[in-house]
């Protein structure tokens, strides 16, 4: 995720602004950058690579000055490279801005900025914005600020320098943090608070449509309608390694609650709400390129696979295509059946996972159509694969997969209704209800992880059980097999996951007094089927936790317990029914001790075979 630091003062601002981008680099990031006010004149300087590149660009050559921005890039529009790291300048040099977050409308605007002349320099969004500055500019830093943010859409957290008003840098934000710190004649601005705790605990948080003029002496808040908004000032008392965790415990807690952000984030650009359709430009597939496919194969290791299965079902039921999914290390050595007519779509949080970097090539080799889905730019699988999605979770960084996985089950949905329009197999009603549905997702999400104090008593209470099985039936099964991978890795309770109507061929043996079976009953068709294998475990007097939708109250009767999940549609409640999931093998983690973050004999990124 990108991370933005600003500094307005008495000091030197490019020491600063250096410090505060190493406090970010958290984040994770792949390019950097600054841009430093030297007397009248905005210095530029940026690189791919780490800040070290950046540093030892700028060695024996710092720009001189005390009002700057700085920068730190996670790709997402154009791969990381030096032309298209931040901040970006119109051509004359007098606009500056650095952007985290996505402009969805970009490329619209480009073509009318370039057809007005502006010459772009790099591929991404952001530079759209600093050539509106310098298109919409009428003489007054504030009113020009207020004119793009009427034109752009998408999110943002987007920060304003100008040679025509040098003493001030504007800010602003949309679903993307910022954060001021007040100092004594200097102000601060990052995308989070370890950027700015070694120079003052005074700060306060941004919202949403607010714009903040900040100068030595002040900040000044107000709307876009010029409405002055008073900020309510705290003081920060969190240690430096609390503040990269954003006051959680644990990235993977941070990372759980990232996932309403991750989840809009994934859409924009995609789930168009105002057609109600399913777009994705970077593909720009065709009803007879799709009708020639005739087989696909999704493959990737552990949690991606985990999406993967999910994607089967998916493609399979709303878009008619015989789907196979395969454990990457296993299909790159097994000679798969594929031709010209087959597409692979290969699926990697990192992009770097040895096996499935493999199976990617393998699958190349044999002559399919070849697709990365992957949530970092620039990435292996995301170079070698034919074409690619790119989920947009933003770095993760505890090892156990949380955001990438909603993300990558949330892609694999969108493509299948993408395809199924394309081939017909999706009634387009259907296929709109069905975006309605994801339009409110992010907000559904965000209101169950408000609700949590159930998932932590059950994970405590059942934390020091030897064996724990999830069962469930079509989707709800490969939710499940995702749970029992998360419980297992981090909390070392043995976990297993079945089809519900398999459990009786040999694994009810071991379904005895007392242990936790977590049951899922999201799926329509299959509920009543799910329920009566519900009350055979519960029988042999398993504990039984259900999941499923408010309103059943059916699930009461049966289980002992049922965790409720907002209601939504069957093909998006994958992407609820697995929070509690999450939560549960979190919370049980930490009450036995674990180290969540690193769980033992784990990376986060497996590039050996
Ligand atoms: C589990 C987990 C792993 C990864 C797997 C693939 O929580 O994170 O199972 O999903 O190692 O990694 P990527 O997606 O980077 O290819």
């Amino acid at each position: 995720m990108c991370g933005i630091v600003g500094y307005i003062g008495k000091e030197q601002a490019a020491p600063f602004l250096l410090d505060g981008m190493s406090k970010l680099e958290y984040r994770g990031y792949d390019s950097a950058g600054i841009a430093v006010m030297e007397g009248s004149k905005i210095r530029l300087e940026k690189c791919v690579g780490r800040l070290d590149a950046l540093r030892a660009k700028i060695a024996g050559d710092m720009p001189v000055g005390t009002i700057g921005i700085g920068h730190t890039r996670w790709a997402t529009h154009g791969r990381p490279c030096d032309r298209n790291s931040h901040p970006h300048a119109d051509e004359s040099g007098k606009f500056v801005v650095v952007h985290n977050g996505i402009i969805e409308n970009y490329l619209v605007i480009k073509e009318e900025l370039l057809a007005k002349g502006h010459v772009f320099l790099s591929e991404t969004d952001t530079e759209v914005v600093s050539h509106l500055m310098a298109e919409l500019w009428d003489g007054d830093f504030e009113s020009t600020v207020k004119k793009i943010l009427k034109v752009i859409k998408g999110s943002y957290s987007l920060v304003f320098m100008t040679e025509h008003e040098p003493g001030k840098i504007i800010c602003t934000k949309k679903d993307n943090p910022l954060v001021i710190g007040l100092g004594e004649g200097e102000n601060f601005i990052a995308s989070d608070i370890p950027a700015i705790i070694s120079r003052t605990r005074r700060t306060f948080i941004m919202s949403d449509g607010e714009i903040a003029t900040v100068t030595a002496d002040g900040v000044w808040v107000q709307d876009i309608n010029g409405t002055p908004i008073s900020k309510k000032v705290f003081v920060v008392n969190w240690n430096a390694e609390a503040a990269e965790k954003g006051g959680f415990e644990h990235f993977m807690l941070k990372e759980i609650y990232e996932q309403p952000k991750a989840i809009r984030d994934t859409m924009t650009g995609r789930v168009d709400k105002e057609n109600e359709t399913i777009t994705f430009p970077e593909l720009n597939w065709t009803s007879e390129g799709m009708a020639q496919i005739n087989k696909i194969f999704i493959v990737a290791c552990g949690t991606a696979y985990h999406a993967g299965i999910v994607g089967k079902y998916y493609l399979e039921q709303l878009a008619r295509v015989p789907v196979e999914v395969d454990i990457a290390s296993e299909f790159r050595y097994r000679s798969p059946l594929i031709d010209s007519n087959t597409l692979c779509i290969v699926i990697s949080q990192s992009g770097e996972t040895s096996d499935t970097l493999a199976a990617l090539r393998e699958a190349k080799k044999l002559g399919a159509r070849t697709l990365g889905v992957t949530n970092v730019v620039g990435s292996a699988v995301a170079r070698e694969a034919d074409q690619v999605v790119y989920t947009y979770a933003g770095p993760e960084i505890a090892v156990a997969s949380t955001k990438a996985y909603t993300t990558q089950i949330l892609a694999m949905l969108m493509l299948a209704i993408y395809v199924g329009r394309l081939r017909n197999t999706l009634a387009e009603d259907r296929a709109k209800e069905l975006v309605r549905g994801l339009g409110m997702v992010p907000e559904q999400v965000h209101e169950l992880l408000e609700n949590v104090d159930q998932i932590k008593v059950f994970a405590r209470q059942y934390a020091s059980c030897e064996d724990a099985f999830f069962l469930g039936r079509s989707l709800d099964y490969a939710v499940a097999l995702e749970g029992a991978l998360k419980l297992k890795e981090i909390s070392y309770i043995h976990a297993e996951a079945y089809a519900a109507g398999e459990l009786k061929h040999g694994t009810l043996a071991l379904i005895v007094e007392g242990v936790p079976v977590i049951v899922l009953a999201t799926q329509s068709d299959v509920y009543d089927k799910t329920v009566s294998n519900l009350q055979e475990v519960k029988a042999r007097e398993a504990v039984v936790i259900a999941i499923g939708f408010v309103g059943d109250e059916n699930l009461k009767k049966y289980a002992d317990s049922v965790i409720y999940i907002p209601k939504t549609d069957k093909y998006i409640a994958p992407l609820m029914a697995v929070l509690p999931l999450q939560l549960l093998a979190y919370y049980a983690a930490l009450t036995r001790g674990c180290d969540v973050d690193k769980p033992r004999n784990l990376a986060k990124s497996v590039t050996v075979e």
